[in-house]
């Protein structure tokens, strides 16, 4: 990859088949047999937690070959007041594309807008390895606490970055993951028949 054989562009109707159908590819059977993400995605841009300005498809030679979407969310306090953050996902590159570094980009340009529109935090379930390296952290050790988790344990998929310097600092909370992220399983087994057929695989690694 060099620095121009991709853009960076937001997402337009035109392009919602095939960002859905890039989203299912790249999902299909990772963390479950099948996916959800490709229904996530399709039943979100219709919600108001969903953020059109961060609504990103990655072209590579008039391809798209990845994407990411952002949601306004927050940390509940411990004392009741709510601290406004956003989250994302989900994020996809075409399997083909994966692990060339296209991921880290569209993650780090999406991160400069989402600043740039006034977040101060992001907070998202995620594996570490990729993350870390565009400076997430394990969310615990920020005082933020994962809804799904017991409050004392340390939960190594659920992370958080500051866009602004000390924007978490001080804080002891609790993190929910937007509603708009749960979907009805038999709903997204419909909204899958309007895709080619695809086999779903139980494989070791899977967390479902
Ligand atoms: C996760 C995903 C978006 C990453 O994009 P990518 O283009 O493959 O990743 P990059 O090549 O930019 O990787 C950047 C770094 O993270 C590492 N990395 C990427 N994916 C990783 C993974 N799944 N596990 C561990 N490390 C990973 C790379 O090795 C690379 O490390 P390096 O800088 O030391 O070489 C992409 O692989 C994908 O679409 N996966 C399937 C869907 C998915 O899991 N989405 C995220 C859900 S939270």
């Amino acid at each position: 990859m060099n620095k121009s054989d991709y853009i960076i562009r937001l997402e337009n109707t035109n392009d919602y088949r095939e960002v859905e159908n890039l989203t299912r590819e790249a999902f299909w059977n990772v963390y479950r047999p099948g996916c959800y993400e490709h229904y996530v995605l399709h039943i979100y841009r219709d919600k108001e937690d969903f953020i059109p300005q961060l609504d990103f498809v990655m072209e590579k030679d008039g391809r798209i070959i990845g994407h990411i979407m952002y949601v306004n969310a927050e940390i509940i306090c411990d004392d009741g007041k709510k601290i406004p953050i956003m989250t994302f996902g989900p994020i996809s590159i075409l399997p083909e594309f994966q692990k060339m570094g296209y991921g880290k980009k569209l993650l780090d340009y999406s991160m400069e807008k989402a600043k740039e529109l006034g977040a101060g935090a992001l907070c998202m379930e995620g594996n570490i390895d990729f993350y870390s390296k565009s400076g997430f952290e394990v969310a615990s050790s920020k005082g933020i606490h994962y809804y799904a988790e017991p409050k004392e344990n340390v939960v190594p998929y659920f992370l958080c970055k500051e866009l602004k310097e000390g924007f978490l600092k001080g804080i002891s909370g609790t993190y929910y993951t937007p509603k708009g992220y749960f979907v009805d399983e038999q709903d997204v087994e419909k909204f899958d028949l309007d895709f080619p057929p695809k086999k779903k695989l139980k494989l070791p690694g899977q967390l479902v």
